[in-house]
């Protein structure tokens, strides 16, 4: 089989399972930006452990190259489906086109996001309200459809992916920051509001993760030095993160609700200045 060089829909190498590999077994579980990068590798994760998968953005091609490359590499059966998460008309009928596909969505990711580095100063307000309209208004949009057609009776996970941006003042991310920081918020109401309804809805905050879009676009070529002031001396890899989604989707985390997980290899806690006298 030739191998996909494109880093997007780079399929993990010789995956070995920390959990049973049934554990997600015929779940349904959508993962919204699912076609590159870290939600290619929750989609590719969750496949492995016998959960199909419904993965959803703006471009049919990419979407279509994903799908196709998750489905020959886990047997299990993936959905495509376009829709901008900034658009509740067409994230509602989006989900109604999953629901009359496989009846049931069991867990959902608000992964999709959009970023780049721009000092407040410089950024227009239309680029502001664009991360905010896909990170905060997409995680809410997304989540209040899914709520309303499929998780409402019959309960669900939702786990949307944060940052560590806003625990300080990360210069040239104030766009982002805020948004990250009121899906958090988001995160802990909807957790009060809909755990009597079997919902369970939590957070992962990804450090820098390699070999994803974020790196090239946040860090570039200061990779080296990235690495040097993460305590574990690494970027993170997009498995790490697809085991730590596994974990939250599954029964294994089925007392964890409301809750942030920090994986950044102890990240945002080091003070470079202080460290470098250790
Ligand atoms: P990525 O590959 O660029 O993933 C973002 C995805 O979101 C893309 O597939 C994109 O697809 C989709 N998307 C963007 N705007 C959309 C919209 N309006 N509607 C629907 N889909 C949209 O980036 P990544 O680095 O893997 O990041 C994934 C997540 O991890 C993001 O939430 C990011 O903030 C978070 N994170 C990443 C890092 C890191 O080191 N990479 C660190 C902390 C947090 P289309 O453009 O085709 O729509
Ligand atoms: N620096 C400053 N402003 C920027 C910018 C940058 N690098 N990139 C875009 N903008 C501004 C634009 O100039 C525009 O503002 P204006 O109308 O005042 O000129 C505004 O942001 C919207 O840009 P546009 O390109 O029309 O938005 P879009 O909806 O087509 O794309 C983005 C959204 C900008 C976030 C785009 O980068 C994207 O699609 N990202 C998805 C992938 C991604 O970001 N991955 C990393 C996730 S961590």
């Amino acid at each position: 089989m030739a191998t996909d060089t494109d880093p997007d829909t780079q399929l993990i190498e010789n995956y070995q399972p920390f959990f049973r590999e049934d554990l997600l077994k015929d779940k349904v579980a959508l993962i919204t930006g699912g076609a590159t990068g870290i939600g290619f590798t929750i989609a590719e994760v969750f496949m492995r452990h016998g959960c199909d998968t419904i993965i959803a953005s703006r471009k049919i091609e990419k979407l279509q190259k994903a799908a196709k490359a998750l489905e020959a590499g886990t047997g299990r059966k993936c959905l495509t489906v376009v829709m901008d998460v900034r658009k509740p008309q067409e994230v509602i009928q989006g989900v109604e086109k999953m629901m009359s596909e496989f009846g049931k969505i069991d867990i959902l990711v608000n992964n999709a996001a959009g970023n780049f580095l721009c000092p407040a100063s410089s950024l227009s307000f239309n680029a502001f309200k664009t991360v905010i309209e896909i990170d905060t208004m997409g995680t809410f949009n997304v989540t209040k459809a899914v709520y309303d057609k499929a998780m409402q009776e019959k309960g669900g996970v939702i786990i949307n992916i944060s940052a560590t941006l806003h625990y300080k003042g990360t210069a040239l991310q104030t766009h982002a920051a805020s948004a990250k920081a009121a899906i958090d918020a988001m995160t802990k109401v909807m957790a009060v509001e809909w755990g009597p309804q079997g919902i369970r809805i939590n957070c992962i905050a990804p450090g820098p993760i390699d070999n994803t879009e974020g790196v090239r676009r946040l860090a570039g070529p200061l990779k080296d030095k990235v690495n040097g002031v993460i305590p574990l001396r690494r970027m993170g890899s997009r498995e790490e993160i697809g085991n730590c989604a596994l974990y939250l989707a599954s029964g294994a985390s089925s007392y964890v609700t409301g809750s942030v997980i920090v994986t950044d290899g102890g990240h945002w806690l080091n003070d470079p200045r202080a460290s470098s006298k250790l």
